[in-house]
């Protein structure tokens, strides 16, 4: 994905007749208590900026067991809250009307919005004061004035975090976090079915279970292209923690109809970080849909596999590429994850991780 940079300077675009209610309105709100995190329609961030930077921990002390999670977890939202305040700060209901869809389009995006914030403020507030809350970096969507990008883009981002919460509740170690992460995921999923009806205007549906990828700092590492490098808060940790730093795939799109039973040529698409295979190896191209896993094998002369005809064809399929089958270990895996979306079936528009 080509990302710009003339974007971020419509981060700063904010439309002054669309102040919010009060002058100091976050201050004090809830997540669970206050409007602003459910139906808060004003262009401007419904969080107050004491909450939108670098928190240092208060206390001196041994880190609680799920401050690191909650750490990665805060550093992952700013970039989706970031994704919709922008969206919202450059869009308006008349954009989207023009496409053809509901009126009601743009109000369902301030509520996303919204919705996305208040996940801001309940991961600071699962972060000890034992450990700093991590602020957020300046980042580049690619979106410009394009609703279409926008919109496809917010079906990709909904399910990479549905995707990489099925495996950050393995890395929970107090209960209330667990229960907490599929809080979020099943909001995540409103949020993705919501498109699904309002805007692609396709089954809501996605089969009996969405995909588990189990190595969630993985999908966490490849949110690191919306983030213009050197921008984050120096005192912010490495996100993610601890980072592997594969080799990102991307996918030839005239390769593949992208479908079970496809064959499709993996892209290594960052220059500097690419895979080295062995030649006394083998490798695979494992994928996951649902809760069921497939390998097949990788051809790492031309880098080409066949997606799995036995997949059905809804939410997404994940890649990576291992060196055992099944990717049994973090360490088995070699490049990727690739998140392959399935549905809607055909995007109008450049698909993410598509080249
Ligand atoms: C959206 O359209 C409906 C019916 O067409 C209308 O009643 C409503 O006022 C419109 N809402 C906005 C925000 O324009
Ligand atoms: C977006 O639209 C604004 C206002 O119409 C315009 O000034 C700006 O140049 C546009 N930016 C891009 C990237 O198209
Ligand atoms: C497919 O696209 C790649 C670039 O991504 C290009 O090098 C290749 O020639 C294309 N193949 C065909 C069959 O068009
Ligand atoms: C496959 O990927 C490897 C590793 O980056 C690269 O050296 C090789 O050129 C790729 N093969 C093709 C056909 O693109």
């Amino acid at each position: 994905m080509h990302l710009s940079t003339s974007i971020i300077a419509s981060l700063a675009l904010i439309l002054p007749s669309l102040a919010l209610p009060a002058s100091n309105p976050g201050k004090d709100a809830v997540p669970g208590e206050s409007p602003l995190f459910v139906n808060y329609g004003g262009k401007k961030t419904p969080l107050n900026p004491e909450y939108t930077r670098v928190i240092p921990a208060t206390k001196h002390g041994a880190p609680q067991s799920d401050d690191l999670l909650f750490q990665n977890l805060l550093s992952a939202e700013w970039i989706i809250y970031s994704f919709y305040q922008e969206a919202v700060e450059t869009f308006s209901t008349a954009d989207f009307v023009k496409l053809g869809l509901p009126n009601s389009t743009y109000q369902r995006i301030t509520e996303l919005r919204d919705n996305e914030a208040g996940h801001v403020r309940i991961f600071q507030d699962q972060i000890s004061d034992y450990s700093l809350k991590p602020g957020p970096c300046r980042y580049d969507f690619g979106m410009g004035n394009s609703t279409e990008i926008f919109l496809a883009l917010q079906v990709y981002i909904e399910v990479s975090s549905m995707a990489f919460l099925t495996g950050l509740v393995r890395e929970a170690k107090i209960d209330m976090s667990k229960s907490a992460l599929v809080a979020i995921a099943e909001v995540e999923t409103r949020h993705n079915v919501w498109s699904l009806i309002d805007v692609w205007n396709v089954s809501p549906f996605s089969g009996p279970a969405d995909t588990i990828y189990p190595y969630a700092n993985q999908i966490l590492d490849s949110t690191n292209a919306f983030v213009l490098p050197g921008s984050c808060p120096a005192q912010n940790p490495v996100y993610p923690s601890p980072r592997q730093n594969l080799p990102q795939m991307a996918f030839s799109k005239n390769s593949t109809t992208g479908r079970p039973g496809s064959k499709i040529q993996f892209v290594f698409s960052d220059a500097t970080n690419q895979p080295s295979f062995e030649r006394s190896q083998k490798y695979y191209a494992v994928f996951y849909h649902g809760v069921d896993v497939i390998s097949v094998p990788f051809n790492p002369v031309d880098n080409t596999s066949t997606i799995p005809r036995q997949f059905d064809s809804t939410s997404i399929i994940i890649a990576a590429i291992a060196d055992q089958p099944d990717a049994p270990t973090e360490d088995s895996v070699v490049a990727g994850p690739l998140i392959m979306l399935e549905q809607p079936g055909t995007l109008t528009l450049k698909e993410p991780n598509a080249v």
